[in-house]
Order: structure tokens, then C-alpha cells, then sequence
């Protein structure tokens, strides 16, 4: 198992988000997390990310276990994981090229494949032409796809994509999410929370764990 969750429950104060949730991903599965807008996608992602304590139950997520997970490790944790955050959380002052290559540079990977990789994943989510705008000019929608070009980038074992195509029309959604199909097929794990009806009828995916039925 490449994620397995049991019994987690999380809260804010006295309301309780989520509760006993358990679910288990193998490798290479596609996952969509679905529910009304508070039902807890996002707090899930974060908690399955380490961007949130485990309160209750517990987690595992590519070997590792949160519970025991010490904060000095936490970046072994994220090197496995590619993650597009529902606030893109991008560099507005770097431009799009700059943002995409930052998560290869901490790699250490050297700057002439640094250089391919990034044009590639721009061509793919047709931003290429873009690449030397600062991030602060694009639109929401352009931002939203370099945020997605940055969780792939990376290769991720398993990628986290929280609300990845909110900002986009149906057409470039569907697209975008062929292209997280493509990664799937060639081996990357995806848990992608959406409430997009169109791409939960069309994605085909392994599991779809509606939050509105688990409470
Ligand atoms: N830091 C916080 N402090 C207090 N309450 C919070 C906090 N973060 C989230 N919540 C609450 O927890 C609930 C779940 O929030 P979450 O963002 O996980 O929902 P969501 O399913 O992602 O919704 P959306 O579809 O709108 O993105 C909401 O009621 C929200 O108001
Ligand atoms: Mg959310």
C-alpha cells in the first residue's frame, strides 16, 4: 500500500472535519477525493502532505508513517510528493520558467536537464510561450496550470493535487487531467480532490472517495 489511512479524524476547535476516515491507495492508483465545499478535501491533502498535524487516527503515506515522523524529516517525506496546492502558493515575482525549475535546482539536478524538463512540462500544459513572464502578470488559470507544471516536473511518486483545474474552463480541465493521466499510466500515483462533476464522470478513476458519504 502506498497510502493507507485509518480511523483519521481532524478539527478545527469543536468542529469536527473529518471523522474516521480509513482508506487505503495502492501504486499507481488514481484517486479522486470528492465533497461539498467544507466537507475537508483540503485538509486532508494537507494532513496526507505533513502540512497539518495527525490529530487522531492514523497515516501512512509512501512508507512513511506521520505519526512517528520527526519535523527534521518531513522533506524526505515531500521529495516523494508533487503537490498543486488550491492557493497555487507560487513565486510572483520569479517567472514561470523560474517557478517550475526551483523544485528540479533543490534537487541538484544539473542546469542543461533542468532546461528540457521545465520547456517539456510548459509544452504540456501550454504555457511554453510564457516562460520568461513573471508569475505575477498571469492570470488565475495560467497560474493554476504552472502550479500543476511544477507538481509534475518532479516525477512524484505520488501526486497531490488539491482542486488542480478550478480556475480552468471544462476543455483545458479535461486536458490537464490527461495529463495527470499520462503521469498515472507511466507510474505516478495521483489523489486529486475535486467537486468538477464533468472530470469525476470522465476520469475513470480507481476510487472516488466522496467525504459527503464518510461522515
Ligand atoms: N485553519 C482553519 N481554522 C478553522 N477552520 C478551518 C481551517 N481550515 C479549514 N477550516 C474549516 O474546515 C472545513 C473544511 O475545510 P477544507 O478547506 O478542508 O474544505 P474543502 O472540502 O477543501 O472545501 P473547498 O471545496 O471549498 O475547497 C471548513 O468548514 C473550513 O471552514
Ligand atoms: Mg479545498
Amino acid at each position: 500500500m502506498l497510502v493507507k489511512v485509518n480511523n483519521l479524524s481532524h478539527s478545527f476547535g469543536n468542529h469536527w472535519v473529518l471523522k474516521n476516515l480509513s482508506f487505503s491507495v495502492r501504486e499507481r492508483e488514481f484517486v479522486i477525493v470528492t465533497g461539498h465545499s467544507g466537507a475537508g478535501k483540503t485538509t486532508l491533502l494537507q494532513v496526507l502532505h505533513g502540512a497539518r498535524p495527525l490529530q487522531r487516527g492514523e497515516a501512512e503515506i509512501a512508507g512513511y508513517r506521520l505519526s512517528s515522523l520527526r519535523p527534521g524529516r518531513l522533506h524526505c517525506l515531500r521529495r516523494e510528493l508533487g503537490v498543486v496546492f488550491q492557493d497555487f502558493k507560487i513565486l510572483p515575482g520569479k517567472s514561470v520558467g523560474e517557478n517550475v525549475a526551483l523544485a528540479l535546482e533543490v534537487r541538484g539536478m544539473p542546469r542543461a536537464q533542468i532546461q528540457r524538463r521545465v520547456n517539456a512540462v510548459l509544452r504540456g500544459v501550454q504555457m511554453e510561450s510564457m516562460r520568461d513572464v513573471p508569475c505575477k502578470h498571469l492570470s488565475g488559470g495560467e497560474q493554476q496550470r504552472v502550479a500543476i507544471a511544477r507538481a509534475i516536473v518532479v516525477n512524484p511518486k505520488i501526486l497531490l493535487a488539491d482542486e488542480p483545474t478550478g480556475n480552468l474552463d471544462n476543455d483545458l480541465s479535461l486536458r490537464l487531467v490527461q495529463i495527470f493521466r499520462k503521469f498515472n499510466e507511466h507510474g505516478t500515483t495521483v489523489i486529486m480532490a475535486t467537486h468538477n462533476q464533468t472530470i469525476i464522470e470522465e476520469m475513470a478513476c480507481t476510487q472516488l472517495i466522496d467525504l459527503d458519504r464518510r461522515r
